[in-house]
């Protein structure tokens, strides 16, 4: 029953028209009070509230009559079908400032069209306030975005970059939506690789005290190299399986040899996450092993773990294979120290939510590990009651020709020269329009580095991440279309507007109001309004698509607006102003929660 869990009375609901971020959901709360009084008691409804498609009238609907009738009908009911149920929640909607009208069409589909004065002061609230005051609350306080995740010594390739990318924009959505963020590295830094890198670098480096970045050179030839001797050296692989069991017991010279390989990767990771201003927290998997035996040991006690040919594992229903926990030598795997981990933190870091963003290839795994931790109680049975897990998965980055993304020269693309080269390029293209001559170095190096990383990442997010996506230079640094130079154009436009005008738009604030007296302006307000529900519902469903398509948007309107009304110099000057402002502070927003930095001048 909707209502049990939104138990507010109508005398409050009437009264509270203050907005408070979420458009969608005060409607709904004006349904719901309708509803309340319309729906004979004991009748179980749950308010259905749509944001109205373009060209239909009103902005929001709900569509509660049609089914509710279905319910009711033969029992009684004063009502003679579905458009007089829908007249009765009509008139049974208390009176709001919110509201200009409320009609019926068709079959019963209730259109509210909003009062153009209320949107118009709820813009010029948040202009004042702040669009922190917009932020959606979501029901958790605390999560875990485990993303980005390299694997030390092997190559950080462009799946890292897309879950680095990803990853960060749903911290970022989460934070704005006041949930602590707890930003997991969980680098692959305890695996079976490390046996033979250690193999070979103690033959490389007898003594291992010599070792140094420049030493080793590129790790991952050096990680190729020893792998090869891997496959080829029976004598060599015998070594380096004892060296795993040796490290993973903690052995000191095996230890501290590890630990200069970690530290080398890690300022190779570091280049890349300080180009794209990526914040992180290493808790590699070397961090659970201290806990993976008493984890194991909890799965046991609850009879999860069967044997099955010398190895350890979980049986799951739904799966095939059965989830491996322990290995025949008595190894952990990728999933031991996933369970652990999980363990850690729900019950250590006490975390209500916990996000795992990588490449659909490994849905598998999740959803297996994920079972398990159902299986012995840790989760709830549904999956979307709190503590909550979800696997973010996403799609492969493709070249030109369609295949696997690869740079021309070598197999593997260097995630520091691809950033590199997209801001060289967006450097290009700014001093063909002679930006060099305007700007100083600074100014140019600033918005060459913020247009070509923004690129980057904007080409990652706008399309539904479980897509392959093509990567292509010429296409997202194209000024037309869906594009971060296009968006951030479109920003850097309007802050000219402003500083065109010559007016002190903080004092406007203060002074001006602002109205929504043309279609054009009311369908931007309106689409300002929608910024709140938009995150939240990007939030919820892990989709930081949603966002991108929501600032597009943004700009289209924006520019139907401005294409027709002059701002400057007209007698609504102010008031436009005050829109430009508003339009511009949320697409500030947006740019932030993307990870994309705004430019004001172009
Ligand atoms: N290191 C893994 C890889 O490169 C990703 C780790 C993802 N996180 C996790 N908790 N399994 O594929």
């Amino acid at each position: 029953l909707a209502f049990a869990t939104r138990s507010k009375s109508v005398a409050t609901m009437a009264a509270s028209q203050e907005f408070t971020g979420n458009l969608k959901r005060e409607v709904e709360k004006l349904f719901d009070a309708s509803l309340r009084i319309t729906v004979p008691d004991g009748t179980s409804v749950e308010t259905e509230v749509a944001a109205s498609l373009p060209g239909k009238p009103g902005d929001y609907q709900c569509n509660n009559a049609m089914g509710l009738w279905s319910v009711i009908k033969g029992k009684g009911t004063q009502f003679r079908g579905p458009p007089a149920v829908g007249q009765a929640i009509s008139k049974n909607l208390p009176a709001s400032e919110m509201v200009e009208t409320c009609s019926v069409a068709g079959p019963g589909f209730v259109n509210l069209v909003l009062s153009s004065k209320w949107m118009a002061k709820s813009i010029e609230k948040m202009l004042i306030d702040g669009i922190d005051t917009w932020a959606p609350t979501l029901p958790v306080k605390r999560a875990v975005v485990d993303f980005s995740s390299p694997n030390i010594a092997k190559e950080m390739h462009v799946g890292h970059l897309r879950s680095t990318i990803i990853g960060d924009t749903l911290a970022r959505m989460l934070e704005y939506s006041k949930v602590e963020i707890l930003r997991r590295n969980h680098v692959g830094d305890w695996g079976t690789q490390f046996g033979m890198l250690l193999e070979y670098l103690f033959e490389k480096f007898p003594d291992t005290e010599s070792v140094t970045e420049t030493a080793i050179g590129d790790l991952q030839t050096f990680y190729k190299k020893s792998k090869t001797k891997f496959d080829e050296d029976p004598d060599f692989k015998e070594k380096a399986q004892k060296a795993v069991v040796r490290l993973q017991g903690g052995d000191p010279i095996y230890r501290k040899a590890w630990a200069k390989i970690c530290e080398i990767s890690r300022t190779e990771f570091a280049k890349v996450y300080q180009r794209l201003k990526v914040e992180l927290e290493e808790k590699g998997e070397s961090f659970y092993n201290p806990y993976i035996a008493n984890v194991i040991g909890e799965l046991d006690s609850k009879g999860l773990i069967e044997e099955s040919e010398g190895a350890r594992v979980i049986f799951l229903e739904g799966f095939n294979i059965p989830l491996m926990v322990v290995k025949s030598d008595g190894g952990f795997k990728y999933a031991s120290t996933d369970l652990t981990a999980l363990w850690y933190r729900l019950n250590e870091e006490k975390a209500e939510w916990i996000v795992y963003v990588t490449d659909v290839g490994q849905q598998q795994h999740f959803n297996m590990f994920f079972k398990a931790a159902r299986k012995a109680g840790w989760l709830p049975d549904s999956d979307k009651t709190y503590p909550r897990v979800d696997h973010v998965g996403f799609g492969l980055v493709l070249g030109d020709d369609g295949k696997r993304f690869r740079t021309r020269s070598s197999d593997v693309v260097r995630l520091v020269d691809l950033l590199d080269e997209a801001k060289t390029r967006s450097k290009t293209a700014l001093i063909e329009r002679g930006k060099d001559k305007e700007w100083t170095p600074e100014e140019l190096d600033q918005t060459a580095e913020a247009v070509g990383y923004g690129a980057v990442k904007y080409a990652d997010l706008k399309n539904n991440r479980l897509t392959n996506y093509t990567f292509n230079f010429d296409q997202m640094l194209s000024d037309k279309g869906n594009t971060a130079v296009y968006l951030l154009y479109a920003h850097a436009r309007i802050c000219s507007i402003i500083r065109k005008s010559g007016k002190d738009i903080d004092k406007l604030k203060k002074t001006e109001k602002l109205a929504l007296d043309h279609p054009e302006e009311r369908a931007l307000g309106l689409h300002l309004l929608r910024f709140a529900e938009t995150v939240e519902e990007a939030c919820s469903n892990l989709l930081p698509n949603v966002l991108c398509h929501y600032l597009y948007d943004l700009s289209e309107r924006y520019t139907s607006f401005y294409s027709i009304h002059q701002v400057i110099g007209s007698p609504e000057e102010a008031s436009r102003l005050l829109l430009c402002e508003a339009t511009a502070v949320v697409m500030r927003k947006c740019f932030h929660l993307l990870g994309i930095t705004p430019v004001y001048k172009i």
